[in-house]
């Protein structure tokens, strides 16, 4: 009957077809209304304020049909193109992507808040690329996980990070940076000259995957063990890296197309092949590691190690138990976001130390004053306010991600903060209550180097790396306008927050602070002669020396008290 109204030439038809096709096209028709209807629910709801559309947004002209803006990003410093479009458009603005593919980046602390919050943020999950990427490198851990499976590996884990066991861990700091001190001592006594150029970034990645094996599973890679040959994972990790920070047209490729079309990670290149050989290595270092502790007597141990916690999810019945696969993805995922994140933020400190002599003078005072031996965990946990301070600031001005991804799993409204008129308003401008309303599907860019790097927040010196700001006014804003300061925070986003937070980001911190120390209490840091330093993207934004194509930091390093 229906069929007939609807295309009465079709009879010539099977019957049974035409019904099929009336079937779906009902089952479309009622679909599309149910969406329509939630949604003008979702909007009519929102009627405390204007509501702001995609249409609405600015953005730049895409250069090409099929790139879109990617090839441009692709090849200006890491970053670069997010500061321009935000200058031009304003905190919310939309761009295109490779093959239509469409983003919008928010930098607006509350539509931020409102994502990252643990109300909403499985609503707003990784977009399927970035997952697809996560899981071909590091199999279904924390990293990949959404949802219940991921708060439930995140409720595991979570004690391995508590302050009581960071406090344990800090042993562990101490070892590493010591080994890097008498390694480096081996140097100079190998040598006439009392100063070394010293490829710091090279001893920072060691120093970091050497913590991250021992503190979270009891292995010793020895990358700072000089008589030792380099590990093979070291050598992949970097292989890794670097390859994708080279500017190779098959990196740019996965690198914009992973949006779009997911699937080109499991197309054969030396990237993927690179990507499996880490992950397979990563895999065997697991079981290794796995085998070991189980076959002593007493496998769980009275450790609160991040081995044990997994060992002891693992037995079945447990409340919160966890396959040997799963406890496979979850090594993985802690060494990989824990080794290169952590290593890099070392190494931009110590540049940004040896450019700023007397900082680095101050610094080297603060942490030598205190006693004659090692500062304390306590010390470097809450007190040493400089120290603290640089380690800010170099989170800020050097951000080791330029963003963070998510996608609306659901047509959304997200609150929009009102600005004050003295913030520069360009683009749409936000009153009370405005919210933009993202469809189904969305990918959202939270930028953070825009978040910690706007002149609108962090002052006129902005661009500038000065930790003091840290001390003179914290984190809250002594001297900023009272309003500016309860609309848009001096914070960090680095460690992103929330729920989905880095899990490891007091273990960073630490970390840090207990290499710099260390390292401080026995050497001066100097710039190398003839070297520009600037940043790499590659998987995290590394320093190289201007020209070539390696991530690398050389700096002048001289003995102290010889
Ligand atoms: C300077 C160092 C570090 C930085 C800047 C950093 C940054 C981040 C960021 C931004 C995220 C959120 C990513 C997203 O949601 O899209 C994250 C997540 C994560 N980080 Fe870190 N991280 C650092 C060090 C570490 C360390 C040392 C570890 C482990 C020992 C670690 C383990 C993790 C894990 C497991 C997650 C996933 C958490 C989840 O999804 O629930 N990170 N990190
Ligand atoms: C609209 O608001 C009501 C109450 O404020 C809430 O129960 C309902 O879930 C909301 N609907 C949508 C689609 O957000
Ligand atoms: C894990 O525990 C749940 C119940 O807590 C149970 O249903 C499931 O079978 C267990 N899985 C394994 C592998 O032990
Ligand atoms: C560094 O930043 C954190 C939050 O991001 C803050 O709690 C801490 O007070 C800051 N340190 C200093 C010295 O301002
Ligand atoms: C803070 O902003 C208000 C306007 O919102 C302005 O009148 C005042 O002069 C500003 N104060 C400072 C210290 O900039």
């Amino acid at each position: 009957m229906l069929s007939q109204l609807l295309y009465p030439n079709l009879s010539f038809l099977p019957r049974f077809l035409v019904d099929l096709f009336t079937g779906f096209l009902i089952v479309y028709a009622l679909r599309l209304a149910l969406i329509a209807f939630n949604r003008s629910r979702l909007l009519r709801n929102a009627t405390t304020g204007p509501i702001v559309y995609l249409s609405n947004l600015p953005g730049p002209k895409s250069p090409s049909w099929l790139w879109g803006s990617e090839w441009e990003m692709y090849n200006t410093s890491p970053g670069q193109k997010y500061m321009e479009w935000y200058h031009t458009f304003g905190r919310i603005f939309k761009f295109k992507g490779a093959l239509g593919s469409s983003f919008v980046t928010l930098a607006d602390p509350s539509a931020i808040h409102h994502i990252l919050s643990p109300q909403h943020c499985y609503e707003f999950p990784k977009p399927e690329g970035e997952r697809q990427f996560f899981y071909t490198l590091l199999g279904k851990g924390m990293i990949w996980a959404e949802g219940l499976t991921h708060s439930r590996q995140r409720k595991i884990l979570g004690p391995a990070f508590s302050s009581g066991a960071l406090a344990s861990l800090s042993t562990i700091f101490f070892d590493s940076s010591y080994k890097v001190v008498r390694a480096w001592n081996t140097l100079f006594e190998q040598s006439s000259s009392d100063s070394l150029t010293i490829d710091v970034q090279r001893w920072a990645n060691h120093i970091s995957l050497d913590t991250i094996g021992l503190a979270g599973f009891s292995y010793d890679f020895g990358t700072l063990d000089p008589n030792r040959p380099q590990h093979p994972l070291a050598r992949t990790l970097d292989g890794f890296t670097d390859s994708s920070g080279t500017h190779s047209f098959s990196a740019f490729l996965v690198h914009s197309l992973i949006w779009a079309f997911p699937a080109i990670l499991r197309i054969p290149s030396n990237r993927q092949k690179a990507l499996s050989k880490s992950r397979n290595m990563l895999a065997e270092i697991t079981n290794k590691v796995w085998a070991e502790r189980k076959a002593l007597s007493n496998p769980q141990g009275s450790g609160k190690s991040i081995l044990e916690l997994l060992l002891k999810a693992e037995k079945p019945g447990s409340a919160s138990n966890l396959t040997k696969e799963q406890i496979a993805a979850e090594m993985m995922t802690l060494i990989f976001a824990g080794y290169e994140t952590t290593a890099t933020i070392i190494a931009w400190a110590l540049y940004e130390l040896a450019t700023h002599p007397e900082i680095q003078e101050e610094l080297r005072r603060q942490v030598t004053d205190i006693s004659l031996s090692d500062p304390s965990f306590e010390d470097l946990h809450n007190g040493l306010p400089l120290l603290s301070a640089v380690v800010n600031e170099t989170l800020r001005f050097h951000p080791t991600f330029m963003q963070i991804h998510r996608e609306a799993s659901k047509d959304s409204l997200l609150p929009l903060t009102p600005l004050p008129q003295e913030f520069t308003q360009t683009g749409i401008t936000p009153t009370t209550g405005t919210h933009l309303f993202v469809p189904k599907g969305t990918i959202l860019i939270l930028p953070i180097n825009i978040m910690q790097s706007s002149e609108d927040v962090w002052g006129p010196d902005a661009h500038i790396w000065n930790p003091y700001r840290w001390m003179d006014i914290g984190a809250t804003g002594k001297e900023a306008n009272e309003s500016k300061q309860t609309q848009w925070r001096k914070d960090l986003l680095i460690f992103s927050t929330g729920a989905r937070g880095c899990i490891g980001h007091n273990f960073a911190k630490l970390e840090i602070k207990t290499v710099l120390a260390t390292l401080l209490r026995n050497f001066a840091f100097a710039p190398a002669d003839n070297n520009e330093i600037e940043p790499l993207l590659s998987f995290v934004v590394r320093p190289k020396v201007k020209g070539e194509h390696r991530s690398s930091l050389p700096l002048k390093i001289t003995r102290l008290n010889y």
